[in-house]
């Protein structure tokens, strides 16, 4: 089977780079998380703009709580800002906000703010907007086979599997993208990539436009994909 693609239904980005993008111009690593908000929402709006049906941004992951307290902390404040913010602007546009990742560790008021944000805007029927936080494969995987083993053996498939995992009943991403000059996918999406392109740039993420991500997905549109088929 060979396709090719017009509209990603699902693309993924991790958003690298905020730390280096301020350092770069003297100013602190917060500074460059915050300059990182206003690009959330440009591709967030781009995606809704081109018809993708499922956008996921990497926010947070299993293994970020290895930075200071201070960062960690900052971030979580700066999740639940935007999120309030950009409340009314995400019900305009008919996105419906959903949370991937292990929330049971990350504060009680982040918890909240982001489950009243998805109960808010759980009407949304244009895009699916996934954020990630406290987010690791690894992770969903385990916790998959933590629930998926009191299933019967013969019940237990590729396919039923997915139900486990976070994105259950979502397409599998098309489109990976990574910012910020890492060549790598850092514990994102393993399960549900195995047939994502993959495209990976030197920008760091606060300095990525909707203009590089649109010639992203015009190249994307060009790729053939034969999904282990000649
Ligand atoms: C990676 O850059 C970025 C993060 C760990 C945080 C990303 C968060 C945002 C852009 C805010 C998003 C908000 C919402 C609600 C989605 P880095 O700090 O690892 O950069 P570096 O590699 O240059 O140090």
């Amino acid at each position: 089977m060979t396709s090719t693609n017009s509209v990603p239904a699902h693309v993924g980005i991790i958003m690298d780079g905020n730390g280096r993008w301020a350092e770069k111009r003297g100013l602190t690593r917060t500074e460059g998380h915050r300059a990182g908000v206003r690009v959330v929402h440009e591709i967030t709006q781009a995606s809704v703009s081109y018809g993708i049906g499922y956008l996921t941004l990497f926010a947070f992951s299993t293994e970020n709580w290895k930075r200071s307290y201070e960062e960690v902390n900052f971030l979580f404040n700066l999740f639940v800002q935007t999120i309030q913010e950009y409340l009314p602007q995400l019900k305009e546009n008919s996105v419906r906000l959903n949370f991937i990742g292990d929330v049971s560790s990350i504060p009680l008021f982040v918890r909240t703010a982001l489950a009243r944000s998805a109960e808010e805007t759980h009407n949304g029927n244009k895009m699916v907007l996934n954020v990630a936080i406290n987010y690791g494969s690894r992770n969903e995987i385990v916790n998959a086979v933590r629930t998926i083993i009191k299933l019967e053996i013969k019940d237990i498939n590729e396919e039923s599997f997915k139900n486990y995992l976070y994105t259950a009943d979502q397409p599998d991403p098309d489109l990976i993208i990574r910012t910020g000059g890492e060549k790598r996918l850092s514990n994102f999406l393993l399960y549900q990539s195995i047939y994502s392109e993959i495209f990976f740039t030197e920008t760091l993420w606060p300095d990525f436009t909707c203009e590089e991500y649109y010639s992203i997905l015009e190249e994307f549109s060009h790729r053939k994909r034969r999904f282990g088929g000649l």
